[in-house]
């Protein structure tokens, strides 16, 4: 076979590897779906919220499933659900001081405790002792401050007597053939009725909702997938009431291409953009101050400032948001950790937040030097490097020689000088030919981490 026929034949090989066309479920055009996440991807940086009757036991938001309580084991929780510092305003402050742009809250949890004033359940924040909408003032509160709302909705319902008991429950059986009896009476068509009167009433009660996070399918033995949610029909149901909304990717509909506006990466590090086919997705990482998502007293595993910016930088370098949350407590406050974690990354973002909004992973053609990550604005065509590890004096941009105007800190926008490399006399000469050199002060600046602004040619 001479070398052509062969290209042809491996050409054509790969042709029918290629995935066919994706089934949808909607006609929204690539750049239609562009523009209605253009505010997200904007905006990069969020506010998880956790809260629900597991702030009080403080010991993980799977409390109930981890160790197996009851409903009458857990209503001490509903019994004592007081939060009576509840301030939205200031949490909603904070979260703008920390340079959050959206909120994501939970409406219901997988215990199933509603903060809204669903009519479909007396299990509600206005049937505690508290008494108000939890959700009405919040949304109020966070709108007041500018910032996108969006609610975290449970798929999964640990309380409702119709939702079949599976793996996850609280009341799974140790023995898996007990399963049909357990879950005789309980009728999952009852509950999905239950589950698109609900999602139904928080996407209609409280005016513009900006996204719906729901939480979550799994699939597989004595699991619930996109069957057991309708998914189909109930996604249908979202974009009918609210077309601008946002949706994440947990309904198990990932045989769409259009299930879903975006993945969600959960408590880890992506090594690189996520793709689906060959291309690029819109993803957001959602992260803990510590492990759990629910307030957990006893926790001491919080990272530290620089991780948290980290995570924050990371995933806009590879074209992604962070979604951090926040476990308020039980009184209805964040606790000081919290506080402080949020105070100290508002104080970073305060000055350096231009690296950040709007930005996205560099181009190829810029190469990231060590210890560092790299961020661009596609409209400004500025380049960020953000100094991980802070170097010593000379600091090499490898092969930017040509590329750059201007060159300055973010945090103070003084000036860094730039230079041909510093030969040293072990090197080749040819060797950095196409580098530049930037003259750094040997003292960090005082910013946790500081970035470099370059200004392209
Ligand atoms: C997991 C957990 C849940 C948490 C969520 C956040 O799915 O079930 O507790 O709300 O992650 O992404």
């Amino acid at each position: 076979m001479n070398k052509r026929s062969l290209l042809l034949l491996c050409s054509l090989f790969l042709l029918t590897k290629l995935p066919a066309q994706e089934k949808k479920l909607f006609n929204e055009t690539p750049e239609q779906k562009e523009k209605r996440l253009s505010w997200w991807v904007n905006d990069r940086f969020g506010m998880f919220i956790h809260w629900g009757l597991y702030a009080l036991p403080a010991r993980h938001e799977w409390v109930k499933n981890r160790e197996r309580l009851t409903d009458a084991d857990y209503q001490q929780y509903f019994d004592n659900f007081n939060p009576d510092l509840y301030n939205p305003k200031e949490w909603a402050r904070m979260a703008k001081a920390a340079g959050m742009k959206y909120a994501v809250i939970t409406s219901k949890h997988h215990e199933g405790f509603c903060l809204f004033d669903s009519r479909y359940t007396d299990y509600k924040a206005t049937k505690t002792a508290y008494g108000k909408d939890i959700i009405k003032e919040w949304v109020d509160a966070f709108r007041a401050e500018g910032l996108k709302v969006g609610f975290y909705y449970s798929l999964i319902d640990w309380h409702h007597p119709d939702y079949t008991i599976d793996r996850v429950h609280p009341q799974r059986p140790n023995d898996t053939a007990a399963y049909n009896q357990l879950n005789q009476g309980r009728d999952m068509a009852r509950y999905r009725e239950y589950l698109f009167n609900q999602v139904k009433e928080i996407l209609t009660m409280y005016g513009k909702i900006d996204i719906l996070w729901t939480d979550f399918s799994f699939p597989g033995n004595h699991g619930k997938d996109h069957n057991d949610w309708n998914s189909v029909e109930l996604i249908k149901m979202i974009r009918k009431l609210q077309p601008d909304i946002i949706i994440n990717d947990r309904l198990d509909l990932g045989e769409y291409e259009d299930g879903g506006d975006f993945v969600t990466p959960e408590q880890y590090k992506v090594s690189e953009w996520p793709t689906r086919n060959g291309r690029k997705v819109h993803w957001e990482t959602c992260q803990t101050f510590s492990g759990s998502w629910g307030y957990y007293r006893d926790e001491t595993s919080w990272k530290d400032t620089k991780q948290l910016l980290g995570l924050l930088i990371e995933s806009v370098s590879k074209g992604g948001n962070l979604l951090l949350n926040v476990g308020p407590t039980a009184r209805g406050t964040f606790d000081v950790r919290a506080q402080q974690a949020l105070k100290a990354m508002g104080e970073w973002m305060l000055l350096n937040s231009r690296s950040i909004y709007g930005c996205t992973q560099a181009p190829a053609e810029y190469a990231k030097p060590d210890n560092c990550l790299l961020t661009y604005n596609p409209t400004t065509k500025r380049l960020y490097v953000h100094l991980l590890d802070y170097p010593l004096q000379n600091f090499t941009l490898p092969g930017y020689k040509g590329k750059i105007k201007y060159a300055q800190f973010l945090h103070d926008a003084s000036e860094i000088k730039m230079s041909e490399p510093q030969m040293h006399h072990s090197m080749g000469k040819n060797q950095g030919e196409q580098d530049i050199n930037l003259s750094l002060p040997v003292k960090k600046p005082d910013v946790e981490i500081p970035v470099i602004e370059l200004i392209l040619n």
